[in-house]
């Protein structure tokens, strides 16, 4: 293997910014005084761009700041896995800076398919994605962000290895992103165009989150793992429970936990929609993972701040802290969980799985064991789950499902080889797949003959498990539990077999009984580096590096600004479509098939809005032109953008709920949206309008929803105005009937913060920071 220091990203650039950091908590000390602050809020308020504007306006002086203050922070870092990073890096590339102004990664994980394992899949998926990973690896190049190739590993495994620290924050286009806070820092999932913020070092807003702190007592043993606590959190607080929720970990119950499964716990607080999840520097835990994955500087540093007087304390909650709401979790009762089918929130302690797979008529035998991912493949697992094997291997047992490892990185994957635990899995008939997303995001080509559309069951230690979500099929139970227990489990073959409590019979008339597994933490002869193929790309931009996008591609195509708003009213929109019911971002921009096109704004913006229904013709993806004729409401977007006819769209409540996806306000504006007109907006989604440049407006009477049609004709009055003065004053739209031509006016009702304003005129979030850098 290579000496770590030279491939190892340089510590400097890995190192939070700690003297910065507490400068700025004494300054939050001062504009707060007398407030004990969460671990949350000390990190958060200790990356604010301001924070007597941040912590001050809009919160009574500082007593109201959870759910009401806007922070505009400043994170440390950002990571991009590889298909969010397309759309990301596009539009860092049209603010036409050199490089990024904080350190940056680029992960190759998502578009690795698993089938037959590494060996094979690997050169398979390089070459099918080949113009994308050129494109990411050049841009990495260029503006000095550090590549990882495929193979590397998984984000948010590499990132636990080499990025995270105690007291950092940072940005990932991921939603498994908090994963990090394991090792004590801030890690929050978003979308492209938040990312470039960060990137461009423009102040990024989020409401302050409430905090909803976790109280461990007690200490984990026997069959009971990290795993377990998240599955039987995620059983109580539901999958809307974390929403604007930070996710504290705090009490004695966390020094028996190891760094990497305090991560294994935050990585799922997104199945709980919480906006990221935190543990506490704990030197027992912190220190030797730091020390093992050769960053012992960075454990020197949190220790020295961790052991200083409370005041400065960035590394743990001030005594007294409060929290919004208090869950206790006792880790000495714990048993193990299996949650599933369909939705990870489906909690069943595992001495009721039997009972519960006989009422539910669940497959009594599942397919395929899947052990790993970016959830649970840390030594620990890994060593746990082969205890299980040997002991099965020694009474001459194999598993009956196929068993799946899914090693996070190159790192884990290189050790566990060196230390005979891979030996061990494939000895006894387990598949190691590549270090990648695989199975886990769809990416798996089944080969055990299960048809599309059977009922069937498989049991994996990842952390979703909606319907269709591993095999594209929608009837298989994905059943999630710790890699331990879907290891044991994978033995029998059964759904409703406890290995704590059945045996399994032999050949030879004997019954044989697992014992609990048992592993080690931390390798003794330390990680292996691995293939140094998979090492990244250094930091350092160079301007002389071409960016690689074929212009004939339809894969990747470079984006080009939006023109900004005109300087006067908007005059002759067209109504799209006036949407009924129902409009997520999936209803805008469908996912499936169409995420190949993510870098490739006119491709995926042909799948424009395609789920919407029409109010005019009750069909979905059915609008009429001027003249009759009826067509796809993207195909009529389009014809709409050649003819320079600019358009709105008119839709129901909560319109673009569901994800963040940002490719719902960039393809509209695309095809020439400038409008969404709505009953009400979700927020994450009225805030991507805005960023690209599409004015959000409320009905100010909602009946007025029910005076409109396709292709009636809208202009504004007051809206320049309301833009010119950073969201002050009255719009009012003018009608004008496309059948019949009577006028009327709409009045409606907006929410426009100065800076957005500056967005609009500007033509997007972008062209505004790309003038600014000019
Ligand atoms: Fe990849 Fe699945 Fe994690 S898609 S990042 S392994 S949640």
């Amino acid at each position: 293997s290579a000496n770590p220091s030279s491939v190892a990203p340089s510590i400097a650039a890995r190192t939070p910014p700690y003297a910065i950091l507490l400068k700025r908590l004494s300054q939050v000390r001062r504009i707060l005084p007398n407030r004990p602050l969460t671990l949350a809020e000390k990190i958060l308020f200790s990356h604010l761009d301001n924070a007597e504007e941040s912590l001050l306006e809009g919160t009574a002086n500082g007593a109201n700041i959870r759910g009401n203050a806007t922070l505009k922070l400043k994170p440390d870092r950002v990571a991009m896995q590889d298909a969010s990073a397309q759309m990301a890096l596009l539009q860092f590339m049209s603010c036409g800076l050199p490089s990024t102004a904080v350190p940056a990664s680029i992960h190759c994980d998502h578009m690795i398919v698993g089938e037959k394992g590494a060996d094979t899949d690997l050169p398979n998926s390089i070459e099918g994605n080949k113009e994308v990973f050129d494109f990411l690896e050049s841009a990495g190049k260029r503006y000095g962000i550090e590549f990882w190739p495929p193979g590397a590993g998984i984000i948010h495994q590499t990132v636990l290895e080499n990025y995270a620290a105690p007291g950092l924050m940072m940005l990932g286009t991921d939603s498994h992103t908090p994963n990090a806070g394991g090792l004590g820092c801030i890690a929050i999932g978003v979308g492209g165009a938040d990312a470039v913020d960060a990137l461009v070092d423009a102040p990024w807003e989020l409401k302050a989150p409430k905090i909803r702190g976790v109280r461990l007592e007690g200490a984990l043993s026997g069959w009971a793992s990290p795993k377990d606590v998240i599955l039987h959190l995620a059983g109580k607080l539901t999958v809307r429970g974390g929403t604007g929720y930070i996710i504290e970990y705090s009490g004695p119950g966390v020094e028996s936990l190891s760094a990497t499964g305090m991560s294994t716990i935050c990585n799922m607080g997104a199945e709980m929609g919480a906006t990221t999840s935190i543990f506490p520097f704990t030197p027992s835990a912190h220190v030797p993972y730091l020390q093992a994955t050769h960053r012992g500087s960075i454990a020197e540093q949190a220790a020295a701040i961790a052991a200083s007087p409370g005041a400065h304390n960035l590394l743990v909650a001030d005594v007294g802290a409060e929290y919004d709401d208090e869950v206790v979790i006792n880790l000495s009762e714990l048993e193990p969980h299996i949650n599933g089918p369909f939705t990870p929130d489906l909690s069943t302690p595992l001495s009721l799985f039997k009972k519960t797979v006989q009422d539910n008529e669940w497959p009594e035998t599942f397919g395929a064991g899947l052990i790993g991912s970016c959830t649970n493949s840390s030594y620990a697992d890994m060593t746990r789950a082969e205890s299980l094997v040997r002991q099965a291997s020694a009474a001459g047992l194999k598993p009956k499902a196929d068993f799946f490892i899914t090693p996070g990185s190159e790192q884990i994957r290189a050790t566990v080889s060196r230390d005979g635990t891979m030996e061990t899995f494939e000895q006894a008939g387990g598949v190691v797949l590549a270090n990648a997303c695989g199975p886990c995001i769809g990416q798996w080509t089944r080969t055990d003959g299960v048809a599309k559309g059977e009922n069937n069951a498989i049991f994996t230690s990842y952390n979703r498990n909606f319907p269709g979500r591993n095999d594209g099929n929608r009837k298989t139970m994905n059943f999630l539990a710790s890699p331990e227990l879907v290891t044991a489990m994978s033995y029998s073959g059964r759904t409703d077999f406890n290995p704590m409590t059945d045996s399994i019979p032999l050949p030879n008339g004997q019954e044989f009984k697992f014992e609990p597994p048992t592993g080690i933490d931390l390798p003794k002869a330390g990680f292996a580096i691995g293939n140094p193929d998979f090492q990244p790309s250094p930091p350092t931009p160079d301007a002389s590096v071409p960016v690689a996008v074929d212009p004939s591609s339809s894969r990747l195509a470079v984006l080009e600004p939006f023109e900004p708003f005109p300087t006067g009213e908007l005059a002759d929109l067209r109504v799209l479509v006036r949407v009924q019911g129902q409009c997520t971002t999936d209803t805008i921009s469908a996912a499936g098939p169409w995420l190949k096109y993510k870098g490739h704004l006119p491709n995926i913006s042909e799948n424009t809005l395609i789920g919407a229904v029409s109010a005019d013709t009750g069909a979905v993806n059915s609008v009429t032109d001027m003249d009759g004729t009826t067509h796809t409401i993207p195909a009529l977007g389009n014809q709409w953008k050649e003819a320079n006819q600019p358009w709105l769209v008119v839709a129901e409540h909560n319109y673009g709920e569901g994800s963040a996806r940002e490719h719902a306000a960039l393809q509209p504006r695309y095809l020439g949206c400038r409008i969404v007109l709505a009953k009400s907006f979700a927020r994450i989604h009225e805030t991507n309008l805005k960023k690209q440049g599409v004015v959000p407006l409320t009905f100010a009477n909602e009946a007025d929803y029910d005076k409109l049609n396709g292709c009636d004709s809208i202009s504004t009055e007051g809206l320049y105005d309301v833009l010119t003065s950073g969201g002050k004053g009255k719009i009012n739209l003018v009608v004008t009937k496309h059948k019949g031509g009577e006028q009327f006016n709409i009045p409606v009702n907006f929410n426009m913060s100065p800076d957005q304003c500056g967005f609009i005129l500007a033509g997007s979030a972008l062209n505004l920071l790309a003038q600014r850098n000019k």
